[in-house]
């Protein structure tokens, strides 16, 4: 599995843990602390990067069974993804047709949904097939179903486009300059544990930062995850796509053993940043997603931390690691990034990224790019 990719990137940790280096890029740069407060940037932001772009919202894995469904929400539209009895993936507005309350909730395995409300219920390929009363509506069964947006489940994650005008081609090749990297991973057979939602009063790009340097390991997770993680990365771009690996403490003693025996999944983490800022982290033994959105107004965020595990019989061990990331981002990195709104947002003072933070200074880039 993954086997030459991986031992590439075991290969560069251990030179870089051995010689007490990470990728660097070439420069420092700055970035003006406006771009944190600016009313005219966010909503430019809402638009190209989030309402207009792909969004990854799950696993294939949480919805690979026949008449099985998932829910989600991104940027505060109501999603519902169905795959019906023929294996027809599908993704809707979790929006009924009569007054638009929720038509299913959480995930799990189903034939029909059916609105919590007054009862209508829909197929899973969105169509109206029950409504109560049916005889007090004038509207065609026909224009009550559930409104449809483009979904693709290429590489095995759910990619879908927040508005029906996005076209399927375009949701369908979000992903195609990181697939390869991706292979291998076999996200479309994990089984999901739980989401996390957080409402953090930080601006979403100082929250998606969090995830793309080692450099705080050392101050800000002194006691929790520095004693067991180097801070040594390797850095590398897949279109407008990233990926920052790093690794468990001790790597560079395979340097000793034969290439041959090396394990299948690096003893780390490597953390993909797909576009417009969504993480997928992949560990030894499991996946995480984290996704990070714009709030009400440039100065808060809404974060969604979902994880995955590989083996239902292992489910435990799985919800540990899910866990103990979870709580340290959220006790420890989200935190840090609300420190950092507020003082941005008072000192004005500029926002500078070292070289030894290139990936941030890529997506710094990247979103700036967007804009223009
Ligand atoms: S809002 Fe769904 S049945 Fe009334
Ligand atoms: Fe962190």
């Amino acid at each position: 599995m993954n086997t030459i990719k991986t031992e590439q990137l075991i290969a560069r940790l251990i030179d870089r843990v051995s010689s007490d280096t990470t990728d660097e890029s070439a420069e420092s740069v700055i970035a003006s602390s406006a771009i944190f407060t600016d009313l005219e940037r966010f909503k430019k932001e809402r638009e190209i990067l989030f309402l207009n772009t792909p969004q990854v919202i799950g696993y294939a894995g949480e919805v690979a069974q026949p008449d099985s469904y998932l829910t989600a929400e991104c940027m505060g539209i109501p999603i519902v993804v169905t795959r019906d009895s023929d294996g027809v993936l599908r993704a809707f507005i979790n929006a009924c047709g009569h007054r638009g309350a929720k038509v299913a909730e959480g995930c799990g395995n189903k034939k029909r949904l059916t609105c919590g409300f007054h009862g209508w219920s829909y197929a899973l390929d969105g169509s109206l097939v029950g409504r109560p009363k049916d005889d007090c509506f004038a509207s065609d069964r026909s224009q009550c179903g559930l409104r449809a947006l483009p979904v693709s489940d290429k590489s095995g994650l759910i990619v879908v486009g927040l508005r029906s005008d996005i076209s399927q081609q375009v949701v369908d090749h979000a992903l195609d300059d990181i697939a390869e990297e991706f292979s291998g991973f076999d996200f479309d057979k994990l089984h999901t544990l739980e989401t996390r939602r957080y409402e953090v009063a930080a601006n979403w790009k100082l929250v998606v930062s969090l995830s793309h340097e080692g450099y705080h390991f050392a101050n800000l997770h002194r006691d929790s995850l520095a004693p067991m993680m180097t801070s040594h990365g390797v850095v590398d771009e897949f279109g407008l796509h990233t990926r920052w690996a790093f690794a468990l403490k001790g790597i560079e003693k395979l340097a000793e053993k034969e290439r041959t025996l090396w394990p299948s999944r690096l003893p780390g983490a490597i953390n993909h940043t797909v576009y417009p800022g969504t993480l997928i982290v992949v560990n030894p033994g499991d996946s995480q997603i984290i996704r990070v959105e714009p709030g009400a107004k440039p100065e808060t965020s809404v974060v969604y931390f979902s994880g995955v595990c590989t083996d239902l019989d292992k489910r435990e061990e799985s919800m540990q690691t899910y866990i103990f990331g979870g709580d340290i981002f959220a006790t420890e990195d989200l935190p840090a990034a609300v420190q950092c709104q507020q003082g941005l947002s008072a000192s004005k003072k500029d926002f500078i990224i070292g070289k030894n933070e290139p990936v941030v200074q890529m997506w710094f880039k990247r979103w700036q790019e967007a804009l223009e």
